[in-house]
């Protein structure tokens, strides 16, 4: 994919570090000093194995993680430890998509109820709340009597529009994907990120995009990063990264990457089995 234009950072992170505290006195350091960018209307990706920080990178965005060093600047302003109203204000600018939309949309709200809530907590008046929902269910091409269905009357792809429309009525200049499509399967995956390439083509916003597959970021992300235990080994152009790695982690991670044909896939592990011990 072709990086758009604008990329001057939306979001820049430098140096960061996370430590969470597993007793009073030992600290588990999951993030060593993590920089990554992410421009206006850029996805970047965020590839690794399973534990490797992912998702506490994302947490730290939205400030849910425990900061020990390092800054978070969204829009050119230190956001690292915005909390109370600066914090809240920040939730109009960024927002997130999770891997298990069931778990985060509350079974006993309407879907219109869902997507109405967040306009109507920043003052938006029942009539505007309504023409907004409306919008937002036809831009993730839902049908429109969505609003007075619940979560469970749909399918783990619907759920998942369902979820994105929801990160989107607050017209977000940042979306935190972690994982948006690993609970789906390969027809319905490729439809949604479809749908998230298209979304960001006519509002502009910029993804941080979580997964642990190449095969998905190589769909919709401009650029890549790869990180591995708590680091980031690897940056560049997507194309670059997923196809051609210089890092032997990346290389392992795209060989451990399954493929349709068994012939490419019984060369691949051989491959990957040579990597793994000359490691
Ligand atoms: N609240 C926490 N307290 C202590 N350790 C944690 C906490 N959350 C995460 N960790 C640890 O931090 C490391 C990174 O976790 P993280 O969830 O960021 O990984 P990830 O790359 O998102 O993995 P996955 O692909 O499985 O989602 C892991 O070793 C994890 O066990
Ligand atoms: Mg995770």
């Amino acid at each position: 994919m072709t990086a758009p234009n604008n990329t001057a950072p939306l979001l820049e992170v430098r140096d960061l570090v996370v430590d969470y505290h597993i007793t009073r006195k030992v600290n588990f350091r999951a993030l060593k000093g993590v920089s990554i960018t992410v421009g206006a209307g850029e996805c970047v990706g965020l590839v690794g194995e399973s534990g490797s920080g992912k998702s506490t990178l994302g947490r730290a965005l939205l400030g849910l993680a425990p900061v020990a060093a390092g800054a978070i600047s969204f829009d050119g302003k230190d956001i690292t430890h915005a909390k109370g109203a600066a914090r809240r204000k920040l939730g109009n600018d960024i927002q997130v998509v999770f891997q298990d939309p069931y778990g985060s949309l509350d079974p006993t709200m309407t879907v219109g109820e869902v997507l109405a809530e967040p306009l109507e907590v920043v003052g938006a008046s029942k009539t505007q709340a309504r023409a907004t929902v409306a919008e937002m269910l036809d831009r993730v091409k839902l049908p429109g009597d969505a609003v007075h269905r619940y979560p469970s009357e749909f399918s783990g792809g619907q759920r998942q529009r369902i979820a994105i429309a929801r990160a989107l009525v607050r017209r977000p200049r940042l979306i935190v994907c972690d994982e948006p499509v690993s609970a789906l399967d390969l027809t319905t995956q490729a439809t949604i990120l479809d749908l998230f390439i298209e979304l960001q083509r006519e509002t502009g916003v910029s993804y941080l995009f979580i997964s642990h597959d190449l095969g998905v970021v190589r769909r919709v992300c401009h650029r890549t990063s790869v990180m591995y235990q708590g680091e980031i080994v690897e940056s560049g152009d997507t194309h670059t990264v997923t196809e051609e790695p210089n890092h032997p982690y990346t290389q392992r991670l795209l060989l451990a990457a399954p493929v349709a044909d068994p012939a490419k896939q019984a060369e691949r592990r051989a491959a990957w089995l040579a990597l793994r011990e000359s490691a």
